[in-house]
């Protein structure tokens, strides 16, 4: 049992609030009780005055300390192990773990300021200050209200089914994932296919990716203190384990104009892994529909990976481990999706000038906050064709230098634009 008290100039406006629900349940079970004192019962003037004017001038009242710490050791004197906290944005913000900590209490005292807050001097009597956000409220009466039924809810007994608190947003560092109930196709909105499975392992997996995702998207902040899995915080902290690159051999222009298939180079597929490794991608496609070129590329690739290259330079071999050959830029997005479980976001790059492109720092920013995995496509020959970019979900800013010379091999690009989104300073 965890009684509350709360010292109020307002004590009607808990009425609402404890009368309903999950609370009103929890004082008919004895689990909580909560004690309403009404501060003006401590003043001992006539008209009941519970604030003065601040010094050194100013707007508004502060409220008197007599009165507050009247009330404080009169509750004190009853529930000696009472800890005493008062309501103030000055306070540390309270969190699931502030909610936890109090649950283990027996005796919570909340203190409701109002006006422009409490005299200073009533703080050598309390406990410690909460806040439950970076906003001014009118009067701690509906934080009071929050730490309640946040504290009450994890009193063993209180929810009606002990798992849920656990599950919840924050319980376990994370953000709790999308819940659905019925219908099941709602204005042509379909629940997902995995809850109506029945398969529960696939559903606990989906939900698990779902809140790391959310919480990835919406509140990174939480993830550093979250118990992740060594997996799951790989995949979910490093940027560049979500980042793909494809070096595209058709179709591309040649100096023509004309949709071509370029061939397949040493050099770049060399120079491109070991960027890529660099770097910390996760994975490097050469992709040409030629047999001929893609057996040319393996050749390449397994010279270092398996062949005398492999032992000669060792390093060499772990940059080409990246690389992956493939027929045309689907297979890149099916084996993408296939590893991810989801489709990449594809960005195009081109020398080319032209309008509405993303800059740089908008990728960065965009691949720090998205947990989608990004493939970004470089171009041979005279580059990807008008097709390609048009499918592209961003085309990034051409790589620019202070001359107007413009013709980067490549693989040159492929280093630039790694380094401009996952460099470090
Ligand atoms: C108008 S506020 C006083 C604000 C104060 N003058 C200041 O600027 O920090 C009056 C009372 O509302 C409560 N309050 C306001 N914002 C709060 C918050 N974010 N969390 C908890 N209590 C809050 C406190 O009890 C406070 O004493």
């Amino acid at each position: 049992m965890l009684n509350f008290t709360v010292i109020t100039l307002f004590p009607d406006m808990f009425t609402s609030l404890l009368d309903h629900s999950i609370l009103k349940k929890a004082q008919e079970k004895n689990l909580i009780a909560v004690g309403l004192v009404d501060l003006r019962d401590y003043t001992t003037d006539r008209h009941h005055v519970t604030d003065d004017y601040p010094y050194g001038g100013g707007q508004g009242m502060v409220m008197k300390p007599e009165p507050l710490v009247a009330a404080v050791e009169d509750i004190r004197s009853k529930f000696n192990s009472a800890r005493v906290v008062l309501l103030s944005p000055h306070g540390r913000v309270f969190n699931q773990q502030h909610a936890a900590r109090l649950a283990q209490e027996k005796e919570l005292v909340l203190i409701c300021g109002r006006y422009e807050g409490v005299d200073e001097r009533v703080k050598s009597f309390i406990d410690e200050e909460l806040s439950i956000g970076d906003y001014t409220l009118s009067g701690g009466e509906p934080a009071a209200n929050v730490v309640i039924d946040a504290v009450a809810r994890l009193i063993p007994g209180v929810l009606g089914n002990e798992n849920s608190a656990a599950d919840e947003s924050f319980s376990n560092g994370l953000l709790e994932y999308p819940q659905y109930t019925r219908p099941e196709d709602f204005r042509g909105l379909r629940v997902p296919e995995v809850l109506r499975s029945g398969d529960h392992q696939r559903i606990k997996q989906w939900r698990r990716e779902m809140s790391l995702r959310l919480t990835r998207e919406r509140r990174p902040d939480l993830l550093a203190k979250a118990s992740l899995s060594r997996e799951e915080g790989n995949r979910l902290l490093t940027v560049e384990s979500r980042v793909y690159v494809a070096l595209l051999h058709y179709p591309v222009y040649d100096k023509n104009g004309q949709v071509v298939t370029s061939a397949v180079t040493n050099m770049d597929i060399h120079d491109i892994a070991r960027s890529g490794k660099t770097y910390g991608i996760r994975g490097f496609y050469v992709v040409t529909p030629v047999k001929a070129l893609q057996k040319l590329a393996l050749k390449i690739i397994e010279h270092w990976e398996e062949g005398y290259g492999s032992q000669y330079n060792i390093t060499r071999k772990e940059a080409l481990a990246l690389a992956r050959i493939r027929d045309v830029l689907d297979d890149v997005l099916i084996d993408i999706e296939r590893e991810c479980g989801e489709k990449p976001r594809i960005v195009a790059t081109t020398a080319r000038p032209g309008g509405n492109r993303t800059s740089f720092p908008e990728l960065r920013d965009m691949l720090l906050k998205r947990t989608q995995p990004c493939l970004i496509l470089f171009g041979t020959g005279w580059g990807l064709t008008e097709t390609i970019i048009s499918q592209s979900d961003y085309v990034l800013q051409a790589i620019q230098g202070p001359t107007d010379y413009n013709h980067l091999s490549v693989r040159s690009a492929a280093a630039i634009v790694l380094d401009r989104l996952l460099g470090r300073p």
